[in-house]
């Protein structure tokens, strides 16, 4: 049987906690996101994992707990200039390659993570 979305594809849920384990840990060290993020990763990482699986054709465990996710809403504390924005993706980027998935989903994922990260965006980089 064909998989019938990229979370079944990449191998489901075990696959969407390893690749935002990974991504977290770069977040983490990344000097450009440390100012935002809190110290304790591990709520922030049990909610991305819900949010994942469902942005990616899983079961909606997101929206289960928290409801709609709005998440331009969710990040509107969060001063996210593009820098950040470049810092995010890049970290991802890494994850999903850390994590090993494959082509043709590893393309896929990014495409549509780069999309919602440009959405995020909510702040002009300052002056220097
Ligand atoms: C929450 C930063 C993009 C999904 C957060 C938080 C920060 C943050 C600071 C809150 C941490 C806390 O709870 O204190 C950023 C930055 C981004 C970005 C700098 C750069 C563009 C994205 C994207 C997605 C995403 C593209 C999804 C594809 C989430 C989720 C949460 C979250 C699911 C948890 C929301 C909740 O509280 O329920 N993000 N984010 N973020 N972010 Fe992002």
């Amino acid at each position: 049987k064909e998989a019938s979305s990229i979370f079944e594809a990449i191998g489901g849920q075990a696959k969407i906690n390893e690749l935002v384990d990974a991504f977290y840990a770069r977040v983490q060290k990344h000097p450009d996101l440390i100012p935002i993020f809190p110290n304790n990763f591990t709520e922030i990482a049990r909610k991305q994992k819900q949010f994942l699986t469902q942005f990616f054709g899983g079961p909606p465990l997101y929206i289960q707990e928290h409801g709609h996710p709005m998440m331009k809403r969710r990040h509107a504390p969060f001063p996210i200039t593009p820098t950040r924005r470049d810092a995010w993706l890049t970290c991802m980027e890494g994850a999903l390659e850390e994590a090993q998935i494959e082509e043709p989903f590893r393309s896929a994922m990014f495409d549509r993570l780069i999309l919602t990260a440009n959405h995020m965006m909510n702040t002009p980089e300052p002056e220097k």
